[in-house]
């Protein structure tokens, strides 16, 4: 390891999400002593900057959870140094070869590995994977590429791309990051699953009434308009992160935790999924709101968005695995943005009590009330709770539905890391656990293929939902239709 050396090259360098999300969470890697001990990291982007510039931009984004310990300052000032810019065009191979002059001249002939983030638009990735693979690749270690979704728009430009990849790369050096894979609630998903026998037992139809993934923002496209137009919250949220969820939920037991037995496993739950019926989707759109004074944009009052646009900012869907785990179960989802708050959670509703003695003695009131709910909160606020049935102390005999509750922040002292700081570390190690292989991208897309391309050619007009609401009401019919009330509502 003394001898080897990793450059970080950080393509798109000026954009949002390399400011927001990449830097500080190499920083933070750094700071805990996670990044190798020869590094070094590129800005690239095609403004002209200095290096100088580009450590100062930088410096402004490192407000991580870090940055109120002790020593942070002097860390960042170290990090801070490890850190230089290429100005360079994204299909120019000669800038290429002219960042990797300057990267061989950092790892000083140790052994190379490179990392390359491609944080720039779709448009652009295959141009710049060409020239970064042709021109800047290692010649003595490894190199391996983060791409960001979007992965196309549908399974044919889905499959262009992973084609177009494939050119210049080999799969296992490709990286897709889903980030709410490294999310640690979502990674926990299994350990709570498959290390606790209390819970897989129960982990199928015969116990579960039925799964909900429940997505929210309290903002709206602010600014993204342009790009979230063209995809929609379908494509934004639901065939990635939600589904990337849902496979990790659904899955069989792995034959062991090595990535390609994850993965192997969520693939075929994937293919197993019912083709997702229109009238088993409602689409919404939030639209202007004025709430005590003040005036809150609908989407198409966003500058970006065509005033006409159809696009969903909002979408709750049920669907099905039709395996013999989980037949007849529905998996709700529902994703929205300008919703009345910001959460990210799976919710499990247990079938109730056979005979339930205690409900039976009460007259049977209100059923739903008593059955099981395991919530697994994966933000904000993290944590896992089981809603159980209790008897109210007291003389009498009544019941009511309590929480057994493990809330992160009560629980453990450690901050939680930002879900790109385990996915770049991740990817440095070569893990590929937390990265979606190209045939998962390719069911993934199967899936949501038919139904995207349907709402789109009968140009379904979306139910239009105040911002900061609760979303549309089509969204409790669908529910009531398979038999389920939502849990984020009770
Ligand atoms: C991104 C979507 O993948 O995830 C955004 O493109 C969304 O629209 C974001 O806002 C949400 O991520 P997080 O980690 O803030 O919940």
């Amino acid at each position: 390891k003394e001898h080897s050396t990793v450059s970080i090259t950080v393509v798109g360098a000026s954009g949002d999400l390399a400011k927001k999300k990449i830097f500080p969470a190499l920083f933070a890697l750094y700071y805990e002593g996670c990044l190798p001990e020869h590094f070094t990291i590129y800005g690239y982007a095609r403004s002209k900057m200095t290096d100088a510039e580009l450590r100062d931009m930088v410096s402004k984004t490192l407000t991580c959870r870090i940055d109120k310990r002790e020593n942070c300052g002097e860390k960042m000032e170290e990090f801070l140094k490890r850190c230089f810019y290429h100005t360079g065009q994204y299909d120019s191979q000669e800038h290429f070869v002219a960042l990797d002059k300057k990267l061989k001249e950092h790892e000083g002939g140790r052994l190379s590995n490179r990392l390359f983030y491609l944080s720039i638009p779709p448009n652009i990735f295959v141009d710049a994977v060409k020239c970064a693979s042709s021109s800047a690749s290692s010649s003595s270690g490894w190199t391996r590429v983060i791409v960001e979704k979007p992965f196309g728009r549908d399974s044919k430009t889905s499959a262009a791309l992973t084609k177009s990849l494939k050119q210049y790369l080999e799969e296992d050096q490709i990286f897709r990051i889903d980030h709410y894979l490294g999310k640690e609630l979502v990674e926990n998903l299994s350990v709570l699953r498959f290390s606790n026998l209390i819970f897989e037992p129960l982990w199928s139809r015969q116990y579960i009434q039925n799964v909900q993934f429940i997505f929210s923002e309290d903002f709206g496209t602010e600014g993204r308009g342009g790009y979230f137009d063209h995809y929609g919250i379908i494509r934004d949220i639901m065939q990635n992160h939600l589904l990337q969820i849902l496979a990790l939920f659904a899955m069989e037991t792995p034959v062991s935790l090595d990535a390609e037995d994850i993965r192997n496993e969520k693939v075929k739950v994937l293919r197993s999924m019912r083709p997702i019926q229109l009238e088993d989707v409602v689409i919404g759109q939030y639209k202007s709101t004025t709430k005590g004074g003040v005036t809150y944009p609908g989407y198409t009052d966003d500058k970006t968005v065509p005033k006409d646009s159809l696009t969903p900012t909002f979408a709750a869907a049920a669907l099905f695995i039709d395996n013999a785990r989980w037949d007849s179960v529905p998996f709700l989802m529902k994703a929205g943005k300008a919703l009345h708050t910001r959460s990210a959670e799976i919710r499990v509703q247990f079938r109730h009590v056979p005979g339930n003695l205690y409900n039976r003695n009460s007259g049977g009131t209100n059923l739903d009330r008593t059955t099981n709910e395991l919530v697994i909160r994966v933000q904000p606020d993290e944590g896992i709770y089981l809603k159980i049935n209790n008897k109210v102390p007291g003389l009498g005999m009544r019941l009511d539905q309590s929480h057994l509750n493990l809330l992160y922040s009560a629980r453990y002292s450690k901050e939680i890391p930002d879900a790109y700081e385990r996915l770049l570390l991740d990817a440095i190690e070569g893990e590929r656990r937390l990265f979606i292989r190209s045939d998962e991208l390719d069911a993934a897309w199967a899936l949501f293929t038919p139904l995207l391309k349907e709402i789109e050619e009968k140009k379904t007009i979306p139910e239009f939902y105040p911002h900061g609401s609760r979303g549309p009401v089509g969204a409790h019919y669908l529910a009531a239709k398979h038999n389920v009330q939502w849990g984020d509502l009770s």
